[in-house]
């Protein structure tokens, strides 16, 4: 049976560790602000941004909520997103996805000022990423590292296997597994062979939106599992990309769901919040 990666615990510790560095801020007179944007009311994107929200206040970061009607115009989303990059006020902007269809997903990434883009998002945050430049780094993959370093996995020299590659998790999670020295592969929808690969990598961060699809015969004895999907089965349980019960027999470190990766976003949200003070000084 494989050991459990506690994501509840480690992200609580990284909240406690937040919460402590906004402490030392405010006696320097600095109150970090979030604005959050949401626009219509999508129930999974409200219990999300609520979240984030209750987050915020635990760690003692200001969340400015902006709730924006279904119907509101690009131009008008767009309007609001530069007048927070103006307010010196705002340390950090984040517009809750998916947008609804008549908006441009990317004409609103990319209108958020670089230095106020917590998400790590915007091309700006990727590429800089990408050439090992300090800046904001997508929460979940960040989340993951995290994860990896404070359970004592080490990274560098291992094999690491991303199966996955969104802009918001496989890309990135590629990158920071490379950083730290990882010698990584990306597997996707088109790959050949695909379980061949898998059944390569010492460290295996599953990204590919689909329930369960990764079972036991994917995975190296011993193997270091990070599930980062989540979905709802016909029981309204909360399952996971990964086979929980049957791979959790055969890896050596697993991440379940819920209580893994997903309460990891938040709490690397929130350290994205306090380094957006020094992010912000360098604009
Ligand atoms: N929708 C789902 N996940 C995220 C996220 O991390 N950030 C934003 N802005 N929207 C999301």
């Amino acid at each position: 049976m494989a050991v459990l990666i506690d994501g509840k615990k480690i992200s609580a510790q990284i909240k406690e560790e937040c919460r402590e560095k906004a402490a030392r801020y405010r006696e320097q007179g600095i109150q970090i602000t979030l604005a959050v944007v949401q626009v219509g009311k999508d129930p999974a994107s409200t219990v999300y941004v609520n979240n984030k929200k209750k987050a915020c206040e635990y760690v003692g970061i200001r969340s400015l909520p902006y709730e924006l009607d279904e119907n509101v115009s690009q131009e008008e989303l767009l309007a609001l997103v530069e007048r927070l990059n103006q307010d010196s006020a705002v340390n950090g902007i984040l517009v809750q996805l998916p947008l609804p269809a008549h908006i441009d997903e990317n004409k609103v990434i990319y209108a958020i000022s670089p230095e106020k883009d917590v998400d790590g998002f915007h091309p700006y945050s990727v590429g800089a990423l990408s050439i090992g430049l300090k800046g904001y780094v997508s929460c979940t993959p960040a989340g993951v590292i995290q994860l990896l370093k404070r359970t004592g996995i080490e990274i560098a020299g291992k094999n690491c296997v991303v199966m996955g590659r969104s802009n918001i998790v496989g890309k990135p999670m590629s990158m920071l597994l490379l950083r730290e020295n990882g010698t990584v592969t990306v597997t996707h929808s088109k790959t050949e062979n695909l379980k061949e690969i898998t059944r390569q990598a010492d460290i295996l961060v599953v990204a590919v939106g689909k329930p369960r699809f990764v079972t036991a015969d994917f995975i190296k004895e011993g193997a270091v599992v990070i599930d980062v999907g989540i979905h709802r089965n016909a029981d309204n349980k909360l399952c996971g990309d990964v086979d929980f019960d049957s791979v959790k027999e055969k890896a050596g470190a697993i991440t379940p769901v819920p209580g893994g990766v997903g309460v990891m976003t938040v709490a690397m949200l929130m350290c994205n919040c306090i380094a957006s003070v020094e992010i912000n000084e360098r604009a």
